[in-house]
């Protein structure tokens, strides 16, 4: 079983970062392949809304966009983390999820079978802010509930943790990492998954 983590941060060793590292180590502890990916080596431009993808079903854009595919596609298990910047995710993972137009289009306007189809695929959401709102949090479960969607993965939990904004600071929190690191292990498993996704905040 591939386990992919897509850190999304452009702060490498945050505190999205890092609760990334601990969940895919919790995924390796149940025997998944963890795979980490830091979304900033790779060059991806957002969505320019060509529409090419609702003939072809694939994006025109030429960047890393496609070797990035490939690894979401192949995998089994998704842990994707963010930082909160002005309540939404951060523009790098925005661009990574618009550009998801393509399989959005293969699936509902192409009506064509998932490239992922008959797999038992699950995905997972970190998400940290520093500041105690947790309303920032709705719009992330938007936005990755559709990402889910067209990725054809089941949507398994959020780990959303908020008041943590120097870098690094997550791991003088109390629980944060284990939880994270439990959620990964969780998320690896084969049972069948929960009905309702689920949710843990922490202060
Ligand atoms: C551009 C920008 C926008 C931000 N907007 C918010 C926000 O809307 N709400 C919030 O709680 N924190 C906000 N923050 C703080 C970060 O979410 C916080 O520092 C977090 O720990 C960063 O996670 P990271 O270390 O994984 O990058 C913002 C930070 C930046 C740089």
């Amino acid at each position: 079983m591939k386990a992919l983590g897509i850190s999304t941060s452009p702060r490498i060793k945050g505190n999205s970062d890092l609760l990334l590292r601990r969940a895919l180590a919790g995924a390796a502890s149940v025997g998944a392949e963890p795979e980490y990916v830091h979304l900033s080596d790779y060059r991806i431009g957002p969505c320019i809304e060509c529409n090419a993808c609702y003939t072809t079903g694939e994006c025109k854009v030429r960047d890393d966009y496609q070797v990035l595919l490939k690894k979401i596609l192949d995998a089994d298990r998704l842990v994707f983390a963010t930082p909160i910047f002005f309540m939404s995710v951060c523009a790098q993972a925005k661009n990574l999820i618009d550009r998801g137009q393509c399989l959005w289009a293969l699936k509902y306007v192409l009506k064509k079978e998932s490239l992922t189809v008959g797999r038992d695929r699950r995905a997972m959401v970190i998400a940290v802010g520093g500041s105690k709102s947790k309303k920032q949090f709705e719009s992330i479960r938007l936005t990755m509930k559709t990402y889910f969607d067209a990725l054809d993965m089941k949507y398994i939990a959020n780990l959303f943790v908020d008041q943590v904004d120097d870098r690094g600071q997550v791991e003088e929190h109390p629980s944060a990492l284990d939880q994270a690191y439990q959620l990964g292990a969780q998320l690896a498993g084969t049972d069948d998954p929960p009905e309702k996704t689920i949710d843990i905040e922490l202060p």
